[in-house]
Parts: C-alpha cells; structure tokens; sequence
C-alpha cells in the first residue's frame, strides 16, 4: 500500500520510519525541502537506534529505506490508500492541509490525524466526505511504543473504522478504539499524572528525582512523569492541557504555575536542552 504521511517532524518521520518497516510504500511530506530532510535524517538515525538495539538488522536499512519517497506538494498524496497528517497542532493549519489532501485522493482513501489533543470532529469539517476521517494517535517514539489510539468521530464511518484498525494491525501496532471526547482516552490520563505531578514538585512534597523515582521503581514505568513531560515537550503538555481545558472547561487540566513558568522561561524540556533537568 502507499501510505502518505503530511508533516516531517519527530511524529511524522516515526511515523513513517513505521510504515516502511511493515513494508509498505511511503510518501513523506512537507511544506519545506529543509523539514523533509530532516525528517529523513530522523528515519535514518531512527534505524540506526533499532539496529544498534538489536531490533532490525543492518542489511534491512537499504530495503526499508528504498521504499520512501519525498515531497514538497501535497498532490504527491495521489494514489495513496492511507493519509496521515502529521503537521503541528494547530487547528488552522490542519484544517487546511485536510482539506488540500482531499483534493488529490480518490474517494476510498482513508483520511486520518495524528492528533494529540484538537477534535476529530472539529477537523472533519474540512472535509467533504467526513466518513472516511479518523484519529490515527500514535506515541512517541512511534517505532518503539507498541499502540495506536484509534479515535472514531461522529461521522466516522464503520467502513473507515475497520480499515484504520487494519492498517493499525499492518504496521504490527495494537489499536485501541476510543471515542472522540476532549484528550481522549490517551492525554485526559496523562496530563493529569503529569500536572499533579508537576503541582507536587512546586508545592516541595518531593525531589523531582524522588518523583520520577516513585513511578519508575514503584510503578515499573520507564520514565517518572517529570522526565515524561520533558520527553514530551512542556510547551506541547502545556498546549495539551489547555486545548482539553479549552473543550471541557474542566478547572482540574488547567496547567501547573510551575509548568507555565518554565514554558515562558523557554525551558521545553529535552528539545531545548533544559527542561526539569539538563540535557
Ligand atoms: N526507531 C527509532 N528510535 C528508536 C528505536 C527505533 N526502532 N528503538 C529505540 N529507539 C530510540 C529510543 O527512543 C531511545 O531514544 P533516545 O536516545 O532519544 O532516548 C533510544 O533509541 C534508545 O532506545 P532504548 O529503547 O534502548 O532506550 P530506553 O530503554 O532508554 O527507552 C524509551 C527509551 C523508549 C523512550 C523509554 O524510556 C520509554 O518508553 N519511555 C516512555 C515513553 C512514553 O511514555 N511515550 C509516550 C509519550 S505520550 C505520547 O506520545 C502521546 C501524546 O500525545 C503526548
């Protein structure tokens, strides 16, 4: 199948680095030749990681990697049997990335979002054929978590339902389904977890060492939640929580002082080399 996937940042280029992985064919896209590059070099280093991991082996690299293509146009969607739009998460410019794929693929093509936290059915407005629209939520770093939050809006058809659960399975992924409700079921558990997280770090319960201790030895989590929301991004947790909050209006997802704070200090987390901790 050739799969589109519309945005080259860390989702989008997981993303892709996924789909060639179980074989299929691969468009990257994005607005910039700069961006596609760089999203190509993550694909590469993203292999690399697995081989040195032991996950894939070295002589699978040149196969895996012969099958993606780039672009700068989103007509190069053309012929695709899955789009996922992968683009930043702002609902303006989702809207109208959706609705130029519309434009190039056949009316079969199962449209999806890797959205985070924007509605499902909020952007399947910029569609014609909404039915075909679904959330494709994947984890990061999408090579290596093993879900993928498949979210059904209003108008998602059964049809579109059982293909992305298909598709999901394809990509040797387990899909969950969910409903469209603010966070989903993914970001309405985790953002609480890390702001309260957050909250008692500020309040001087504990170390955020103790914190992300407490989670990792006594939870088995792989990181603590301090170190989670820096993984993440504080400015993306940030943005989370207040587009749940923007649709819920539920006072418990307002943001952490301290993790607002730390937004406007510039302090994102790993991406800007100081977050909770330094990188
Ligand atoms: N392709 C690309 N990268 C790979 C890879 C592969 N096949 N296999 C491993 N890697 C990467 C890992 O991500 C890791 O990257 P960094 O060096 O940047 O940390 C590195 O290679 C080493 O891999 P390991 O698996 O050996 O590393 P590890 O044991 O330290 O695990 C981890 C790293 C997978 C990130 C682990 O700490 C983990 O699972 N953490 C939790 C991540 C998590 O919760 N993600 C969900 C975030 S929430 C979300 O995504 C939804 C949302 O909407 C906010």
């Amino acid at each position: 199948m050739k799969i589109a996937i519309i945005g080259a940042g860390t989702m989008g280029s997981g993303i892709a680095q996924v789909v060639i992985s179980a074989n299929h064919d691969a468009i990257l896209i994005s607005e910039h030749q700069a961006s596609v590059d760089r999203g190509m070099e993550l694909v590469r280093t993203g292999f690399d990681k697995a081989i040195a991991k032991g996950r894939m082996a070295q002589e699978q690299k040149a196969s895996f990697l012969s099958r993606i293509t780039t672009s700068t146009s989103i007509s190069d969607a053309k012929g695709a049997a899955v789009v996922i739009e992968a683009v930043p998460e702002e609902l303006k410019t989702k809207l109208a990335v959706l609705s130029q794929v519309e434009k190039w693929v056949a009316s079969d093509t199962i449209i999806a979002t890797n959205t985070s936290s924007i509605s499902i059915d909020a952007l399947a407005q910029a569609l014609k054929e909404p039915g075909r629209f679904i959330g494709l939520h994947f984890f990061n770093p999408a090579p290596v978590m093993k879900v993928i939050e498949v979210v059904e809006g209003g108008k998602t058809s059964k049809a579109t339902l059982a293909a992305a659960n298909a598709f999901a399975k394809s990509l040797g992924k387990t899909p969950v389904q969910v409903k469209d409700f603010p966070g989903f079921i993914s970001n309405r558990i985790l953002m609480i977890y890390i702001n309260e997280s957050i909250n008692a770090l500020q309040e001087g319960v504990a170390t955020k060492e103790a914190i992300d201790a407490i989670a990792k030895l006594g939870f088995n989590h792989p990181m603590g939640p301090i170190e989670l929301a820096d993984f993440i991004g504080l400015d993306v947790c940030k943005d989370i929580m207040e587009a749940i909050y923007e649709q819920n209006k539920d006072p418990k997802f307002k943001p952490s002082d301290l993790l607002v704070k730390m937004v406007q200090q510039g302090r994102l987390g790993r991406k800007s080399k100081k977050g909770f901790y330094d990188y």
